[in-house]
C-alpha cells in the first residue's frame, strides 16, 4: 500500500472507536513497512490502550525502523494511558507521519518531542479528511463558545419533513434509520425543536450496533417551555437527562456548552432548522434524501430561511456522499 493508503486505512480503523471514546478524539494507526502493512491499531475505549500502542504491540519486532502511520499526532502526557511518543521510541520506529496535529494543550507537542529524540516526523497526510472525521473534537479546543452543531433531516425528494398532518414516520428507510442511530451514538446530546418533541413524543435514545459509553442527553429548544408531561423525553429524564432550553439560540447553546455538551445532533423539525441556518449556527448537515414527494401542503424541511441573490449564497462543502438503501446521503460542511 501507499502511505497514503496506509492513512485511509488508520482513518477507517479510527470510527471503530465512534461512540465509545468521547471527549478523546478518533485515532486509527497502521505499521508501514516499506509497502507492507505490519499491524493496525485503533483506540477503542475512552481510558484504554492508545491507537499506536495497539499498532506498535501487535507489530513487535517488526516496528523497529518502520513508519509508523496515525490520524492525530501521537500524545505527549501521561494521562489514562502513558504517552505514546514513549511507546514509539521504546519500539524504535524510525518515523512518524501523522494527519493532523493534536489542539489538546494537555496532550500536543508530541512531534516535537519525537524530532528532538531523532524520529523523522511528517503531518499533513490526508489532513482534511481527518479534520472531517474528528471535527467535534477540533471544535472543542477552536469555539468554546458553542458545540459543534449538526443538523440532520430525513427529506423527501421536494424538500418536506411531514406530511400535511405532521407525519413523519417513515420518510427514510431502515437502512438510514440504522444510520440515524449509528451518528447518534458519536454525539453528547441530540435536539429536536418543541414542535417535534409534540408531534412525535420521539424518545432520542440511541438504539443502534453502537452502544454509546455515555448516552448523548436529550435536548428540547421551546420558547414556551411547558412541554407536556404525558411525552417520553419528559417521562424518562430520570434515566436520561433530558433538557429544556427556553433562551435564544445563542444564549441557549452557551447554556449547553457549559454542561459539557461539545457534540450536538439536531434532528429537525423544520423552523429549528432554519432559525438555526440563518444564524450561522449549523457547522454540518446530515442530509437524507429519499425518494417520495409529498407536496406544498407538507412541512418545510428548512423554514423562514431568508433568501439570498445568488452571488450572496453560501456554498458548502461535500464531505462524504453515498446510498443507504434507497435513500441518499450527502453530508455538507460549512465552510
Ligand atoms: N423527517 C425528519 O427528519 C423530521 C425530523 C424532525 C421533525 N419532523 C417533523 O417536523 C414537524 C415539526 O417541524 P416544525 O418545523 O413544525 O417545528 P420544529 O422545528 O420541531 O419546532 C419549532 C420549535 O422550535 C422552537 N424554538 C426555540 N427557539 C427557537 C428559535 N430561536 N427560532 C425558532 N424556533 C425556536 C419553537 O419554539 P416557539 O414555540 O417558541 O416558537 C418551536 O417550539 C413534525 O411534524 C415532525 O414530524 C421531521
Amino acid at each position: 500500500v501507499t502511505e497514503r493508503e496506509a492513512m485511509a486505512r488508520a482513518l477507517d480503523l479510527a470510527w471503530r472507536g465512534w461512540g465509545r471514546v468521547q471527549p478523546n478524539p478518533l485515532v486509527g494507526a497502521v505499521v508501514l513497512d516499506g509497502r507492507t502493512l505490519v499491524a493496525e491499531g485503533w483506540h477503542a475505549e475512552y481510558g484504554q490502550q492508545h491507537a499506536e500502542a495497539m499498532a506498535l504491540e501487535r507489530a513487535g519486532s517488526r516496528a523497529r525502523g518502520a513508519t509508523l502511520v496515525v490520524s492525530l499526532e501521537p500524545c505527549a502526557h501521561a494521562g489514562k494511558q502513558p504517552p505514546c511518543t514513549d511507546a514509539i521510541l521504546r519500539a524504535g520506529v524510525g518515523r512518524v507521519l501523522a494527519a493532523l496535529r493534536d489542539p489538546n494543550p494537555v496532550a500536543r507537542g508530541g512531534a516535537e518531542m519525537l524530532l528532538d529524540a531523532g524520529v523523522h516526523v511528517e503531518v499533513g497526510t490526508l489532513a482534511e479528511e481527518a479534520a472531517v472525521q474528528n471535527a467535534g473534537f477540533l471544535h472543542r479546543y477552536r469555539n468554546p463558545d458553542r458545540p459543534f452543531v449538526a443538523l440532520k433531516l430525513a427529506t423527501t425528494l421536494d424538500g418536506r419533513i411531514a406530511d400535511h398532518a405532521g407525519r413523519s414516520r417513515w420518510i427514510s428507510g431502515a437502512e438510514a434509520r440504522d444510520y440515524a442511530h449509528w451518528l447518534r451514538a458519536g454525539f453528547d446530546a441530540i435536539a429536536v425543536g418543541g414542535r417535534t418533541a409534540r408531534a412525535d413524543d420521539p424518545s432520542l435514545t440511541v438504539r443502534g450496533s453502537v452502544v454509546p459509553r455515555v448516552p448523548p442527553k436529550r435536548v428540547v429548544f421551546d420558547r414556551q417551555g411547558d412541554l407536556p408531561p404525558s411525552l417520553a423525553l419528559v417521562r424518562t429524564a430520570g434515566e436520561i437527562p433530558t433538557i429544556i432550553l427556553t433562551a435564544p439560540l445563542p444564549a441557549a447553546l452557551r447554556a449547553l456548552r457549559a454542561q459539557d455538551v461539545t457534540t450536538l445532533l439536531v434532528e429537525g423539525g423544520g423552523r429549528l432548522a432554519g432559525a438555526l441556518l440563518a444564524a450561522g449556527l449549523v457547522d454540518r448537515y446530515y442530509w437524507i434524501q429519499s425518494p417520495l414527494w409529498l407536496g406544498e401542503s407538507g412541512v418545510p424541511a428548512i423554514a423562514g430561511l431568508p433568501g439570498l441573490p445568488l452571488e450572496d449564497a453560501s456554498r458548502w462543502r461535500v464531505v462524504e456522499r453515498r446510498a443507504l438503501g434507497e435513500d441518499t446521503l450527502l453530508v455538507v460542511d460549512r465552510v
